[in-house]
């Protein structure tokens, strides 16, 4: 087994967004690609010399032949150790806690999320660093300067290795340990959750479905939800990860998991339904005939969270990227916590998640969270839900109207401009952003502008500032509308438009969403010439 390397030469374009390097899974199978941002990882890194690391993916195609090619190279690297999730399989918040509770230098995560899988769909692959957390802008910015200047890669000539058998082997000078992927992460949630309250909440006759979408969820899920708390065969639907999720959108919302919504939704469907993405992180809560927006998600989980044993002696702070609703500001407000705003992406929480000030985060993309790792984390958000279900013996529904009861309601909606050209798009956001300080007293379609302005976020632990976040209008009575562009589309430009209108407890508190947001969306067009700008008279998403 020798230590080979390879000369070559650097790829274009190789630089991490928001969740490392995502492309075409073709493209990382030129050869040399995925050689080169490894390596460049490795450099940015000060090297992988006596290094642990933990590896693992959504089980995406090219999932497992990646993590081959990583192995080699870390061995040749120098590396000391890497723990595998078994089959190549990890969740990322599961990778994320492996990370933490053994004490590695970091991880690498091959996954593209919620995009669909297959060799002509997508492939990623990201490094987490020692805290559990994606990789810093400054962590990330140097792996694209090393990307760029990259002149040759080491790797190992050996044999692939047995990913499927538990238990430690060596390849070449480093040991490879792989892992049950689920057992830790288990382990975690039942330091966290009552399953034996929950156990019994289901043994007494609650009926619940998880929708892993072929992804990686499905070995999680089963174990936690059909072995540990008993629930029947059969609760887990589309259990099996598949390499191309069954040719689906591994995205748990209601366009991607209709069937899940419409099972609700019928007149037998079960007390509880949700469901998760590729790679483990995102979530959706169904109740009975009800879908929770992951905004309220947010506040309920704030308002009960203390109902879970992980959380009972309370929250230190609640956190919210600027587009979710201001539900939880509201919650927070009552429990005399700090509630913070920050920029859209995950990475922006992990400061105030190390310094103690926030303890559960949440975005409106459906992503929700704690300070138990460093990532957001489907599952864990689905079993904090059941277990403050199984302690209130309330229905979703109850839940949701005695929380609107309690602190009013924030109506809300998402409306996505797909595909829009990106001149136009720049061009809508600009002119809007000059007459920001024109507007607030303007009146249109009956709501008062009290204040607008572009959303910049100061940093209160390392005193960054991030500006040009998004476009925020406000109005009389605590609506809002949010404009930004999305930083994660692929064709064109992605125009945001959130809408959220504020109804006091003693309002109306269960009109149709999009109708209770029609003055707002109205308002919002009208201010940013919506239509006669991009040409859409309706959105292509609504969320
Ligand atoms: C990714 C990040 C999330 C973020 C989302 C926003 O999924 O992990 O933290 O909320 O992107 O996407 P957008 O398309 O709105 O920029
Ligand atoms: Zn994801």
């Amino acid at each position: 087994m020798s230590r080979v390397t390879h000369s070559c030469t650097p790829f274009d374009g190789q630089k991490p967004g928001t969740s490392g390097l995502r492309k075409k899974t073709r493209v990382f199978m030129q050869a040399h690609y995925l050689e080169c941002f490894v390596q460049s990882i490795f450099n940015a890194i000060g090297g992988a010399k006596g290094k642990t690391f933990v590896i693992g993916g959504d089980g995406r195609y090219f999932n497992a032949e990646a993590i081959q090619t990583i192995l080699r190279m870390a061995a040749a690297n120098g590396a000391h150790r890497a723990i595998v999730g078994q089959n190549g399989l990890l969740s990322t918040p599961a990778a994320s806690n492996l990370i933490r509770q053994r004490e590695t230098d970091g991880g690498l995560i091959l996954s593209a999320s919620h995009n669909p899988g297959g060799i002509d769909e997508d492939f990623g692959l990201k490094f987490n660093t020692a805290n559990g957390g994606p990789a810093p802008e400054k962590v990330t910015a140097a792996m694209y300067e090393e990307t760029k200047r990259i002149s040759e890669y080491h790797t190992l000539d050996a044999q692939d290795i047995d990913l499927g058998s538990i238990g430690e082997t060596r390849l070449g000078e480093m040991t490879v340990e792989i892992v049950d992927p689920v057992e830790d992460y288990t382990a975690l949630m039942k330091t966290l959750f009552d399953f034996d309250a929950i156990r019994a909440h289901i043994a007494g006759g609650f009926s619940l479905k998880f929708d892993a979408m072929h992804a990686v969820t499905g070995p999680y899920a089963k174990a936690i939800l059909e072995g540990a708390l008993g629930a029947p065969a059969g609760t887990v639907l589309n259990g099996e990860p598949k390499v191309d999720f069954g040719k689906g959108h591994p995205d748990p919302n209601p366009i991607w998991a209709k069937p899940l919504v419409d099972m609700v939704m019928a007149e037998d469907g079960p007390d509880f339904a949700a469901a998760s993405d590729g790679d483990g992180d995102r979530n959706m809560i169904l109740g009975k005939r009800c879908y929770v927006t992951p905004s309220d998600s947010l506040a309920v989980l704030a308002a009960n969270a203390h109902l879970a044993p992980g959380y009972d002696t309370g929250l230190a702070g609640v956190a919210r990227s600027m587009p979710t609703s201001q539900a939880a500001d509201r919650v927070a407000e009552k429990l005399g916590i700090e509630c913070f705003e920050t920029p859209t992406g995950w990475k922006f929480f992990g400061n105030l998640l190390d310094a103690g000030r926030a303890t559960l985060c949440g975005e409106e993309s459906a992503g929700t969270g704690s300070d138990h790792v460093r990532e957001k984390d489907g599952l864990w958000a689905v079993l904090l839900w059941l277990n403050i279900l199984a302690e209130r013996k309330a229905s979703v529904g109850e839940i949701l109207l005695h929380h609107w009861q309690t602190y009013g309601r924030n109506y809300y909606s998402r409306h996505d401009y797909e595909a829009v050209d990106s001149d136009t798009a720049n061009a809508l956001m600009a002119d809007l952003e000059a007459r920001l300080g024109e507007l607030p007293g303007t009146e249109v379609h009956g709501l008062t502008v009290t204040k607008a302005d572009q959303f910049a976020y100061h940093d209160p632990v390392d005193g960054s500032v991030s500006k040009n976040q998004g476009i925020r209008i406000f109005f009389e009575g605590g609506s809002r509308a949010v404009l930004r562009l999305s930083g994660t589309g692929t064709e064109g430009a992605t125009l945001r438009v959130y809408l959220e209108r504020y109804m006091p407890a003693e309002g109306a508190l269960t009109i149709e969403t999009q109708t209770a947001l029609r003055e707002v969306a109205a308002a919002v067009a009208e201010l940013s010439a919506l239509t006669a700008r991009t040409g859409r008279e309706t959105p292509d998403v609504m969320t």
